[in-house]
């Protein structure tokens, strides 16, 4: 055998068994046996270059290369579904398309709504050359080189299957609940923020600019729509999915064809209950009239098919008892009040604390130490109380009463005008405070001291040898480690980390030092009109509402931050230990106050930059991207296949569109 020929073997061989593994989840083989082969093709490929092939097995571990997307319009456009929430809204439904069909039989397809982001799929000759999120339905984001990690999705169909020549097919990009929680549980370790949900989860995924990050989460994929101007027209769609379960692609097992509504409410109350023992998240059932040629006759209305209909299940409910309420303090100081009730089963995972949210809410639900309550998971990771049953409550049940004291310093709580939270005003001893502020500093989107997470801050800080953010640029390896031999290379690493992190930009800066309601955005803002620590910090009232972008609420902020010496003090030392305090040349090059005031939509695909790439430009102009159109919308930057709706309001509204070129020519981008 020719190397060529065995690489030929070994891809096909491989191919098989990812489609049994993922699409079928019947593999033959063992894992190792798999790696085996894999590394054999490997090899073969590395001594053998002439013969790689983007469509490898191999291909599917992605690249740290970072890509920002294309914006590319689909060619139908990507439409969604009317909700419907009860029976009564299906039998309605039901009634609407057998008078539309004028007394003509018909069948209607159930399956599972998926709950995770929409793609769709261009296959050509039988290759993937195209994936594409929703966006606005109109165009959305080229992520092909992402979605070609995930192993359930071929890359190339199987062969004599009888698929089209071309043809899109659009399903939903999910992540399993193993792989997100398994997710959630690392991210918790390494103190990043958790994912609130699966959906959440794959979303951030897929957006990665980096396939390897893509390619080991494990994502998942199912279809469930069919499209292409060669898919047989007098077709059905229940027995095109099944075809397309023959060409290579994952086609839910949860599908059912139903000639009544019986049979509907039959099939939407079993998956109501079966659903949990899905591998991934649902939220409802797809109800579709099974003909295309009755599809086609019912047709559209503008937002959605009127041969479609999504019914939503209800949020799951558990019932049982409040033991007490305990009193989290955050990096803000905002109080947030959490359940501590009997454990309890609910969507597939055991909860025992559930938010309370603030005090009005607990007064609005009257709640009791030992009431029954109710809980509900919605789209959050964290349960909520949503109701009492009061006809368990006992006379000698004691009614809830918020604190009026810190539970961490014992500071008495205040209270902002126009605020639902309480806070503890402590802001300079507060543990968790002063924790939650060393914290928030040393993130990813601050100064990005990588090796330091939650744990570590708190064992620091409980040591004592951390008491603000300054004291971090003190620390040596020694302190660290305490002359424990076993943590000297993590401190050391530690150490270069927090020295690292002076040459971060100055915006990073503003941000990372907390400043209540100085978000990312509006520390850059900040960092590019005053450039300097010093300027900011000198800044009144009013020169501070002059900034676009900030308010009075913000104002108020930002001189109430300064007024307070020991911010200043730790600012100062900061500045000793060689932070960034103002705009470095560099930054300030690409600057300009060309666009300063205006307002701009970026609408369309563009052929000469992608529209972060545009969105980045306007800011760095000074001009603000705005995503809606208004009055006060200054100008259009508009591409191709600008969406109907935009068009129409721009032309009512007066408002000008200009092209790219026009635009580029403005800011003096030749
Ligand atoms: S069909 C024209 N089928 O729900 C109809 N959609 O609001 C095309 N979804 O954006 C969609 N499971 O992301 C269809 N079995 C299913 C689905 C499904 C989930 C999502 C899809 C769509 C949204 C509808």
């Amino acid at each position: 055998m020719t190397p060529k020929e065995e690489i030929e073997i070994l891809r096909k061989t491989l191919e098989q068994h990812n489609y049994n593994y993922y699409v079928l989840n019947q593999p033959t083989i063992s894992d190792f046996d798999f790696d085996q082969m894999m590394n054999k093709l490997q090899d073969l490929e590395y001594f053998y270059p002439q013969f790689a092939d983007p469509n490898s097995p191999t291909q599917r571990v992605g690249s740290d290369l970072s890509q920002s997307f294309k914006t590319v319009a689909h060619k139908y456009p990507m439409l969604s579904l009317a909700n419907t929430y009860n029976e009564g809204d299906v039998r309605d439904f039901y009634e609407r398309v057998r008078q539309g069909l004028e007394g003509e039989d018909f069948e209607i397809c159930c399956e599972m709504k998926y709950d995770g982001l929409s793609i769709s799929l261009t296959y050509v000759d039988g290759v993937l050359t195209q994936a594409v999120t929703r966006g606005d339905g109109v165009q959305g984001d080229d992520v092909t080189a992402n979605v070609r990690t995930i192993k359930s999705i071929p890359l190339k169909l199987r062969e004599n299957t009888g698929y089209p020549q071309e043809f899109e097919i659009r399903g939903e990009i999910l992540m399993p609940w193993t792989s997100f929680e398994s997710l959630n549980a690392e991210r918790e370790k390494n103190g990043e923020p958790l994912f609130a949900n699966p959906r959440n989860a794959a979303s951030g995924t897929l957006k990665s600019q980096k396939s390897e990050l893509v390619a080991s989460r494990k994502l998942d994929a199912y279809l469930y729509y069919l499209l292409g101007d060669n898919i047989p027209t007098d077709g059905y769609h229940f027995q095109n999915l099944l075809e397309a379960r023959k060409w290579g692609f994952k086609i839910s097992e949860g599908m059912r064809l139903c000639r009544s509504v019986d049979e509907i409410l039959d099939f939407i109350e079993y998956w109501d209950k079966e659903r949990k023992n899905l591998p991934v998240a649902t939220d409802g059932i797809v109800l579709k009239v099974n003909s295309l040629r009755q599809q086609r006759h019912l047709g559209y209305t503008a937002k959605s098919p009127r041969w479609a209909i999504a019914y939503k299940f209800k949020a799951e409910r558990a019932c049982t008892r409040l033991n007490m309420v305990s009193y989290q303090v955050g990096r803000t100081g905002a109080i947030t009040p959490v359940a501590n009730m009997d454990p309890v089963q609910l969507s597939g995972t055991q909860v025992r604390r559930a938010s309370l949210h603030n005090a009005d809410i607990i007064e609005e639900l009257d709640l009791h130490i030992g009431d029954m309550v109710y809980v509900e998971k919605g789209g959050e990771i964290i349960p909520k109380v949503v109701g009492v049953d009061k006809s368990q409550r006992t006379a000698e049940m004691p009614k809830v009463r918020f604190i009026t004291t810190c539970p961490e310093c014992g500071a008495p709580l205040v209270r902002y005008e126009g605020e639902a939270a309480h806070y503890c005003p402590n802001d300079t001893a507060c543990p968790p405070q002063i924790k939650g502020r060393i914290e928030h500093f040393i993130s990813r989107t601050a100064m990005n001291i990588d090796s330091l997470g939650p744990e570590t801050v708190d064992d620091f800080f409980k040591r004592g040898l951390i008491h603000d953010v300054a004291d971090l640029y003190k620390l040596t390896a020694a302190d660290i480690s305490n002359n424990n031999k076993n943590r000297s290379v993590s401190s050391l690493k530690i150490v270069n980390a927090i020295k690292n992190s002076v040459n971060v930009p100055f915006e990073r800066v503003v941000f990372a030092i907390g400043i209540r309601f100085v978000g990312a955005t509006t520390a850059k803002v900040l960092a590019r009109h005053f450039k300097s620590m010093d300027r900011l910090m000198s800044a009144n009232l009013e020169e501070l509402i002059n900034v676009d972008g900030v308010g009075n609420i913000i104002a108020d902020s930002i001189v109430t931050y300064f007024k307070n010496l020991r911010n200043v003090e730790i600012i100062q030392r900061l500045k000793e230990a060689g932070v960034r305090m103002n705009v470095s040349e560099d930054e300030e090059k690409g600057n300009t106050d060309i666009l300063a005031g205006k307002s701009i939509v970026i609408s369309g695909v563009f052929a000469k930059h992608s529209r972060d790439e545009y969105k980045e430009m306007i800011e760095k102009n000074g001009g603000k991207n705005v995503s809606s159109i208004s009055k006060k919308t200054s100008f259009i930057l508009g591409g191709e296949s600008m969406g109907p709706t935009k068009l129409e309001k721009a032309s009512t509204l007066g408002i000008k569109i200009i092209d790219e070129n026009e635009f580029l020519k403005m800011i003096g981008d030749t």
